[in-house]
């Protein structure tokens, strides 16, 4: 894939992986799209990088402000990179030391890690179903699963959960084949951005 003229948007490129993601693209010559809260310091990363990078604010389980960003990201050229770094791993156990994991808390981190994931790849994918494919592929969609998937730790339940499903999320997008966009999971260890592990 050659990044040069494509448009990229990375959710959660504000900070740790996805920063640099898109410090990555945007140095090999993409435009990037960074997509994340308001509060996060996307706009100052966005500024900083200058030409070819903006920050989009945007919450990535709405799936309004999702659809806007890709609306966004369209109009600056041709989508042809998506990636999900945006992720919460805070921590939980099933039965803690003040009884059982709160229901919200578990939904909250799902929401997040997993249904985050499926908004902004099918998003991505309307849009690059439109493109002319390029080496055979519309474009790229990559997830961030974790090695939790397979290996979740205590205190993990709800992220491991989530990062099981976007694991199991790769096939059938890669097999249903409409946007001919190749989606992909990484499945990272713990480096020292990991959500949850900064003091
Ligand atoms: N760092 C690791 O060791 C590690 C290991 C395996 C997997 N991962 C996964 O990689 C991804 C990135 O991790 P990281 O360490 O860079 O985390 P990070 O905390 O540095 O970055 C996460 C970003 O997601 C954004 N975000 C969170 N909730 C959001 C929301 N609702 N809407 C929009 N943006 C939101 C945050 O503002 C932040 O900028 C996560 O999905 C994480 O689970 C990380």
């Amino acid at each position: 894939m050659q990044y040069r003229d494509a448009v990229a948007v990375v959710s959660g490129g504000a900070s740790g992986l996805g920063r640099a993601v898109v410090g990555r693209l945007h140095f090999e010559g993409a435009t990037v799209v960074v997509l994340d809260l308001p509060t996060g310091a996307g706009r100052e990363f966005a500024d900083h990088l200058g030409k070819r990078a903006h920050f989009v604010a945007a919450d990535v389980t709405d799936a309004s402000e999702v659809r806007a960003a890709f609306a966004t990201a369209a109009e600056l050229g041709t989508l042809r990179v998506a990636v999900n770094c945006a992720g919460v791993a805070t921590p939980g156990r099933i039965i803690g030391s003040r009884g059982l994991l709160p229901l919200d808390q578990f939904r909250r981190v799902v929401d997040i890690n997993l249904v985050e994931t499926f908004n902004v790849l099918s998003n991505a994918a309307a849009v690059m179903a439109g493109n002319e494919p390029v080496d055979g592929d519309r474009g790229i969609i990559v997830c961030t699963s974790s090695i939790a998937a397979y290996d979740g730790q205590i205190g993990q339940a709800a992220y491991a959960a989530g990062k099981g499903g976007v694991a199991s999320l790769t096939f059938p997008t890669r097999r249903s084949g409409k946007a001919a966009a190749r989606p992909r999971a990484v499945c990272g260890s713990t480096c020292p951005t990991c959500p949850g592990r900064r003091s």
